[in-house]
């Protein structure tokens, strides 16, 4: 009732954790790999990086603002950690890096499932939205990638991102589009008169960005062809069926994770007595919003 294929990925349900949510640790993936059908690991580059000093992630009423800055461990110490996922789940392991060269070379360093290319993180100079900016860039990225793995590359963009990127990607060959990562945001401390996260600016993700991402996955089922896996805001199973009418074959969750680690399970549950009420399975339901003109 709810399998999905993305690109040849076959989950046994559509729910997919989102890159970043709880760090690089394995332990916590084996934990939640029983309740998705994919999970994805924190952005990783070659090298170990420290991130933002705290505060790094701050809860907002609407959602989450974070600057964590990409703190990872370097690709060959997090392959080697790794080899420990219990594999009840499809892994796909997120990537940063500023150069086709980079991403030859972190594709090579996982034995994963599928890999996700971070174009969209809005808080690093220089890497993801900055590199996700140049077009020309990121079509050469995932040439590159898709040449040196034969594993599905999927990209992760923003909602700010343009339909002429997207069409880019496609042509260069990107086995999916995920869409969306956090956007720009802040939040001042009146009393101090001071941003308060420590790189001033971060990422807003949570309940307030979901009506943003679900239009720009309803606007880009309109003009690809490659799947689309919807990401922003989703909390509820009522959300997921959202993001599938609007076209998306498959959906990530994060920041509702921080509330609660049995969200995945509670949104299955949800999901599953929705489908036999209406006697479909959510493979039928996928782009069903669309309004057809013919
Ligand atoms: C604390 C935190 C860390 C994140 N780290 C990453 C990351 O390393 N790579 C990435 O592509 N996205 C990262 N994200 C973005 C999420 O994967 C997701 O795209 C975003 O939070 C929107 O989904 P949500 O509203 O369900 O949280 C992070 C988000 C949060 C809240």
């Amino acid at each position: 009732m709810l399998e999905v294929e993305v690109a040849n990925l076959k989950l046994k349900n559509p729910l997919i954790l989102a890159s970043g949510i709880l760090g690089s640790s394995v332990s916590t993936l084996n934990r939640l790999s029983e309740d998705f059908g994919a999970v994805v690991t924190k952005s990783v580059g070659l090298k170990e990086r420290e991130g933002y000093k705290n505060p790094t992630v701050i809860n907002l009423s609407c959602g989450l603002l974070n600057a964590v800055g990409l703190a990872s461990p370097s690709a060959e110490k997090f392959a080697d950690e790794l080899k420990k996922f219990n594999r009840k789940c499809k892994l796909i392991v997120s990537l940063y890096g500023n150069s086709p060269e980079e991403f030859e070379k972190l594709v090579t360093t996982f034995e994963v499932d599928a890999f996700e290319i971070n174009l969209s993180c809005p808080h690093v100079k220089g890497l993801g939205l900055d590199v996700g900016s140049d077009v020309e860039l990121s079509s050469k990225i995932i040439k590159i990638a898709k040449r040196s793995t034969d594993k599905p590359v999927f990209a992760k963009i923003s909602i700010f991102h343009s339909l002429e990127l997207v069409k880019k990607l496609e042509n260069a060959e990107v086995d999916a589009i995920t869409v969306s990562n956090t956007l720009p945001a802040m939040k001042i401390d009146i009393l101090s008169k001071k941003p308060i996260l420590s790189n001033v600016f971060g990422g807003l993700s949570g309940k307030a960005i979901k009506p943003i991402a679900l239009k720009k996955v309803y606007d880009l089922y309109e003009i690809l062809e490659v799947p689309i896996i919807g990401c922003g805001g989703v909390t509820t199973f009522e959300d997921v069926l959202e993001f599938a009418m609007a076209g998306a074959t498959a959906v990530q969750i994060g920041s509702v994770m921080y509330y609660s680690l049995d969200s995945a399970k509670i949104i299955v549950k949800g999901l599953e007595a929705f489908l036999r009420s209406k006697r479909c399975k959510y493979r039928d339901l996928i782009g069903s919003a669309h309004i057809s003109t013919g």
